[in-house]
């Protein structure tokens, strides 16, 4: 499944925000900077006139390549730190270049585009789409890739087999258990072999032999090349990631 992960890339359909290519930049001038560049990130939510600064004055780079782990207590601005990444939620201040192309301050349309093509998660909440089933909660990522119809069914097939739910396959997300919710959640993150992974707490609900399952797929994915940032609190991801980012209080700390 991961020997697809570089075919994808020789395929046309890339626009300028991609991250795919390997040195491509602006113009096909090649980009050799970091994949992921945060400078002075902020994020404040309002809520009932409360101020909560999820983030304050983060600088982060990440290679292209790399297996990042974020940690950092509850509340510290792990989640949040993923959805910026992520293209999922835009930082209040600061700027955000992702492979080279600011992206900070993206239309939603263009942000959209661009996560729905580049960016697999694993979220805490699983964000299984409820009136869907199994298997097509894994297809969607694939239609953004415009695959033929049977390519897509092998890759589901494959997908939602390596997290042993081929069985699963018709059901409803409401009809399954939070572990197996979870392991949905994780096929569909890889099916379309993202550049990007953002995985948080993705073992955190799986028992010991799903979550070395998880632990594989993810292995596999960033030994294809892919860049990987995790949220985690489990020891068994120890040996796999490469360098850790802590945060406290929304600031990156060591
Ligand atoms: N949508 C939101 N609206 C208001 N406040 C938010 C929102 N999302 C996060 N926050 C606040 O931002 C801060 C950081 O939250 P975040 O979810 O990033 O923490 P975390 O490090 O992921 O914590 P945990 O380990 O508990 O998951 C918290 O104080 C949280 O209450
Ligand atoms: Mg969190």
């Amino acid at each position: 499944m991961f020997k697809r992960l570089r075919r994808k890339f020789g395929g046309g359909g890339v626009d300028e925000f991609s991250t795919a290519r390997p040195g491509g930049g602006p113009g096909g001038i090649p980009f050799d900077g970091p994949l992921i560049r945060l400078e002075g990130i902020a994020k404040t939510f309002m809520l009932d006139d409360v101020q909560t600064h999820a983030l304050r004055d983060v600088d982060l780079e990440v290679e292209r390549g790399e297996f990042v782990a974020v940690n950092g207590p509850s509340g510290s601005g792990k989640t949040t730190l993923l959805s910026i990444c992520g293209l999922l939620e835009a930082p209040s201040s600061g700027t955000y270049v992702l492979n080279g192309h600011d992206v900070s301050s993206l239309k939603p349309s263009a942000r959209a585009a661009a996560r729905n093509r580049e960016i697999g998660f694993i979220f805490q909440s699983f964000n299984l789409i409820g009136d869907l089933t199994v298997a097509e909660n894994v297809e969607l990522p694939l239609t953004y890739l415009g695959l033929p119809v049977a390519e897509r069914r092998e890759r589901v097939a494959e997908a939602l087999a390596r997290v042993d739910m081929s069985e699963r396959a018709k059901q409803m997300p409401s009809q399954l258990s939070g572990g197996q919710q979870q392991r949905v959640a994780v096929a569909r993150a890889v099916v379309g072999e993202p550049e990007i992974v953002l995985a948080d707490e993705p073992t955190g609900n799986l028992n010991s032999h799903q979550a070395e399952t998880v632990i594989e797929l993810l292995r596999g994915l960033h030994e294809s090349g892919a860049t990987i940032l995790l949220v985690t609190h489990d020891p068994r991801w120890q040996s796999t990631v490469q360098r850790a980012v802590e945060l406290f209080d929304g600031t990156i700390v060591g």
